[in-house]
C-alpha cells in the first residue's frame, strides 16, 4: 500500500502514479466520510472471502487463517473504539485494509487476491440493504400491531367517511385505521420481495469480468448467508437495482405514512377534534402559549420529500451509465443511508404518536348529525322496494333539498314526513337513515359493518405474522 494519499493517508493503488492526489480532488473522490458506516459489512465480506481463499487453496491455509483472525480482532477493536479508521483513507475498504496491514504486515496485501473493490463495495451495500429492510420491516410490524389494538378499541366508534373531503358515508373508525394496516402490510410484502433480489452475492465478479482464480462463490454466499449468486459479473458490479428497489418501496411506505399523517394533522385541529395527541408527542410554540403542535405527523409528512428525492437521485445517477462499474455509482450510498435513517426515526415516533392518541368519539358522532351521509341508504331502501336506483337517487336528492331548506336532519324524519316531502318516497324505510343502520348494512367482505370489521380484524391479525 503506497502511503501517498492525501494527507499521507493510505491508498490501494499508486504504483503507476507519480506523487500524491490533489487535496481538492481527494475531497471529491474520497467516500470514507459516508461509507465508513459499512465497516462491519466490509469485514464480514473480507472474512468470508479470506476463508474461501484458504479453503480453495488460493492462499495457503495458515495465511488465510491469520488474515481471518486479524480481521476478527479488528472488528472487535473497531466496535470497542480501541482503533479507528484512518480519516485520510480513500474509502472504507482502504481503511480496513490499512488496519489489517498494521496488524499483520505485508500478508495483508494477499486479502485482495481474486477480488476488486467493485465486487467488494456492492457486496457491502447488499449486506447493508438486507439488514436495513429487515429492521424497517420490524418497525412496520410494530406499527401495525398498534393499529390492530386501536382498531379493536374503536370497533364501535362511528365517524364520517369522506370523499372529496366531504362527508360521504358513515364508517367505523376501526375501518379507517385498518385501511392503513393493509397499506403497511403491502409495504412489508414489497420489502420482503425486494429482499430476495438484494440477497444475491456479487463477490467473484472481480472488477467486471470474473475471476481467473478458482474461487468458490457458492461457499462465500453460504458464509454470508446470501440466498443466491449473481450470474453475470458485469451485472454484479454495475447494477444498483437492489438499492433503487429498496428506495422505491421506501418511497411508497413514506407516501402512506404521509397520508396517514395528514389525516391526523387534520383530525387534531380545533375544527375537527377527532384526535387528541399526547403531550409527549407534541411540541409547543415559543410565542403562542396555547399551541400544541402535531410535529410528529408533520415531520412524517415532510420527510417523505427526501425519501422520494433519494429515489430520484439514484435513478438519475444510474440512467446513463454504460456498463460496467463507473465511479458515479459511489453516489448510491448516501441516498440509501438517508432513506433508511429517515424511516428508522419516523416509524418509531409515529408509533408512539398513535399509541398515546385518544380519539374524539363524541366529536365524531356529532359530526355525523344532520350531515346527510345516510342519504344513499334511503335510496337503497327504495331500491329494495323495486325502484330503479337512478329514480331513487333523484327522489332522495329532492328530500335532501327539502331538508336543507327547512333545516331538518334526515334521521329526524319519519316515513310520513318523508312522503310529504317527496311523494315517490311513500315506500321508504326511514330507519335506514340512522348511522347505525347505515354502517351495519355494509356487511360485504371488506365493508365497514361491525361484523365485517370484526372479520377483517381477524384476517389482519393472521396477516401480521404471515409475511415471509
Ligand atoms: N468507494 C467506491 C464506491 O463506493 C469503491 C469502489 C471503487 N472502485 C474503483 N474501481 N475505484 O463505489
Amino acid at each position: 500500500m503506497a502511503p501517498e494519499g492525501p494527507g499521507g493517508g493510505p491508498r490501494l493503488w499508486g504504483g503507476r502514479f507519480d506523487g500524491g492526489t490533489d487535496a481538492a480532488v481527494a475531497r471529491l473522490n474520497n467516500s470514507l466520510p459516508f461509507d465508513r458506516r459499512l465497516w462491519r459489512e466490509d469485514l464480514a465480506g473480507s472474512v468470508a472471502h479470506a476463508t474461501m481463499l484458504g479453503e480453495a487453496g488460493i492462499l495457503p491455509a495458515p495465511e488465510a487463517e491469520a488474515i481471518v483472525e486479524a480481521l476478527r480482532e479488528i472488528e472487535a477493536d473497531l466496535a470497542s473504539g480501541a482503533v479507528d479508521l484512518d480519516p485520510d483513507a480513500e474509502d472504507v475498504h482502504t481503511a480496513v485494509e490499512a488496519l489489517l496491514r498494521q496488524r499483520i504486515g505485508p500478508l495483508a496485501g494477499k486479502l485482495h487476491t481474486a477480488r476488486s473493490r467493485n465486487d467488494q463495495v456492492v457486496t457491502d451495500a447488499r449486506l447493508f440493504a438486507r439488514s436495513a429492510v429487515d429492521t424497517i420491516a420490524e418497525e412496520i410490524v410494530a406499527l401495525q400491531g398498534v393499529l390492530l389494538e386501536l382498531a379493536e378499541r374503536e370497533a364501535a366508534t362511528t365517524m364520517p367517511g369522506y370523499t372529496h373531503m366531504q362527508h360521504a358515508q358513515p364508517i367505523l373508525l376501526a375501518h379507517h385505521l385498518l385501511a392503513y394496516f393493509w397499506m403497511l402490510q403491502r409495504d412489508r410484502e414489497r420489502l420482503a420481495d425486494a429482499r430476495k433480489r438484494i440477497d444475491l452475492l456479487p463477490l467473484g465478479a472481480g472488477a467486471l469480468a470474473g475471476s481467473p482464480y478458482p474461487v468458490d462463490r457458492e461457499r462465500v454466499a453460504e458464509i454470508l448467508g446470501f440466498g443466491g449468486i449473481l450470474e453475470n459479473s458485469l451485472d454484479a458490479v454495475s447494477d444498483r437495482d437492489f438499492a433503487i428497489e429498496t428506495l422505491a418501496d421506501a418511497a411508497i411506505l413514506a407516501m402512506h405514512l404521509s397520508r396517514f399523517a395528514e389525516d391526523l394533522v387534520l383530525w387534531n385541529t380545533l375544527e375537527f377534534g377527532f384526535v387528541e395527541l399526547d403531550d409527549s408527542v407534541t411540541t409547543g410554540s415559543s410565542m403562542m402559549p396555547q399551541k400544541k403542535n402535531p410535529d410528529v405527523a408533520e415531520l412524517a409528512r415532510g420527510k417523505s420529500g427526501r425519501v422520494f428525492g433519494n429515489l430520484m437521485a439514484l435513478l438519475t445517477v444510474m440512467k446513463g451509465l454504460p456498463l460496467s462499474y463507473n465511479k458515479d455509482m459511489q453516489e448510491d450510498k448516501e441516498p440509501l443511508f438517508d432513506t433508511v435513517d429517515t424511516l428508522l426515526v419516523v416509524l418509531p415516533a409515529f408509533r408512539r404518536m398513535l399509541e398515546t392518541a385518544s380519539f374524539g368519539r363524541e366529536r365524531m358522532a356529532r359530526a355525523l348529525r344532520g350531515d346527510f351521509s345516510t342519504a344513499t341508504d334511503l335510496a337503497d331502501s327504495l331500491v329494495r322496494g323495486g325502484m330503479a336506483f337512478r329514480d331513487a337517487h333523484g327522489a332522495v336528492g329532492r328530500l335532501v333539498r327539502h331538508c336543507v331548506e327547512t333545516g331538518t336532519a334526515l334521521d329526524e324524519m319519519d316515513a310520513q314526513a318523508m312522503a310529504r316531502a317527496a311523494p315517490e318516497l311513500a315506500r321508504v324505510d326511514a330507519g335506514a337513515a340512522t348511522v347505525a343502520a347505515s354502517v351495519a348494512a355494509r356487511r360485504v367482505r371488506g365493508g365497514t359493518a361491525p361484523d365485517a370489521v370484526r372479520e377483517q380484524l381477524a384476517r389482519a391479525r393472521a396477516a401480521l405474522g404471515a409475511v415471509v
